[in-house]
């Protein structure tokens, strides 16, 4: 069976990381990665490849930055381009991010698609990941859900029940995997950025609609300069470029109390996440990932595709409006964080197990409807 695995966004990589390399394990040369180029810099690829030592993809699509027609096109060509050569019987594709959307050029061609963490749903529909999610859904073969609502889901939008496998999320098996070089990084990294254990604030925001809307981010950086008066304690804020270049644009001044960072690796970011106080967000792995750490998350958006985290009390959606991102801090700082995870290991397990029970069933010609 030959199989190709898309990515091309941080997350993918982190994500992808055991599955990638099982696979190369099981498949040898008939396992391939296509990276779609979609984040490029350094600190927001290759850093993640050197680190979580995932070797380099076998065709790269150079799209690059852009509108997002333009991306979300070209990732179809070129993902396209590397399907006619490589002719493979198994596209897989990763969660929402444009980078999925590769598995397009595979629907009409008879070539089977899996969609790993399908099923999550924002029901946004000003958000374009919610389209890639419905999109990339309806026309895959196997779909793995990570929990019992993303299922429901796809029941409701009348995803066929043999389509639909359960696992939990990637990300879990890879924290899990890499906790002791998480742990071993912490001592240098509160250092580094002159942070004590539980004593400071940790905060993400790249959303375009939330950064790039100056009121919004105007709302944010008031909300960083309350709480980290109330709470006496310093916010390391890690911002995308894009956020960078905003706050540069409309000329908003960071509170005393906030140090704003370049992105950093995995690693070293992960111990920041493990060892904060409380996290502040619009990513959302990141909600997951403080999830499982037992740390209290304010999502600083309007909906969350990872509504268990509320659910099991970790994670509070905030909005955009100061106040409320300040009061949602306040919430979450009364909560008791031995909430239930609705995260486990084994994700990355049950795909291989899977994969290799529906081999013949695979490499047969696809039944259209
Ligand atoms: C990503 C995309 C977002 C897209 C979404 C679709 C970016 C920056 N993110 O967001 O545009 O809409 O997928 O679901 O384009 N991490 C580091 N170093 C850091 C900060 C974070 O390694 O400095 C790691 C975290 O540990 C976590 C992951 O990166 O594992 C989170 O990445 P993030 O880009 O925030 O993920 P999403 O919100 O899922």
């Amino acid at each position: 069976m030959k199989v190709m695995t898309i990515g091309g966004i941080r997350p993918d990589w982190i994500n992808l990381e055991p599955v990638i390399k099982e696979l190369d394990k099981w498949l040898g040369g008939d396992h391939i990665v296509v990276h779609t180029g979609q984040h490029y810099d350094y600190n927001m690829d290759k850093i993640f490849f050197d680190e979580l030592k995932i070797r380099d993809p076998d065709y790269f699509c150079e799209v690059g930055s852009g509108t997002l027609s333009y991306q979300r096109g070209e990732t179809i060509i070129k993902v396209g381009e590397f399907i006619n050569k490589f002719e493979p019987d198994l596209v897989i594709g990763f969660s929402d991010a444009n980078p999925v959307l590769g598995c397009i050029a595979a629907a009409t061609r008879g070539i089977k698609i899996m969609h790993i963490e399908s099923g999550m749903r924002s029901n946004d529909a000003r958000m374009p990941e919610e389209y890639n999610r419905r999109m990339i859904d309806h026309i895959s073969d196997i779909l793995f859900c990570p929990t019992e609502i993303a299922e429901s889901n796809l029941l409701h939008e009348d995803i066929s029940q043999h389509k639909i496998f359960r696992a939990s999320k990637l990300i879990i098996d890879v924290l899990t995997k890499f906790d002791k070089e998480i742990d071993e990084r912490k001592r240098d990294v509160l250092y580094k950025f002159g942070l004590s254990k539980g004593k400071y604030f940790l905060s993400t925001e790249h959303r375009p609609e939330n950064v790039e809307d100056k009121k919004n981010m105007a709302n944010i950086l008031e909300a960083f300069n309350i709480i980290t008066a109330i709470y006496d304690i310093p916010l390391l804020f890690v911002a995308h470029p894009r956020t960078q270049a905003a706050i540069k644009k409309f000329k908003l001044t960071l509170p005393k109390k906030v140090k704003m960072i370049d992105y950093i690796g995995f690693l070293d970011f992960s111990a920041l996440e493990k060892n904060c106080f409380m996290g502040i967000t619009d990513s959302g792995t990141v909600e997951e990932d403080l999830c499982w750490f037992r740390k209290p998350c304010v999502t600083t958006r309007i909906s969350t595709e990872r509504p268990e985290t509320e659910f099991v009390g970790a994670n509070i959606v905030s909005g955009l409006d100061a106040k409320d991102i300040v009061k949602c801090v306040e919430m979450m700082n009364e909560r008791k964080t031995d909430w239930h995870i609705p995260y486990y290991e084994g994700t990355t397990k049950r795909i291989v197990a899977i994969l290799k029970e529906k081999e013949d069933e695979i490499m047969q010609p696809k039944k259209w409807w």
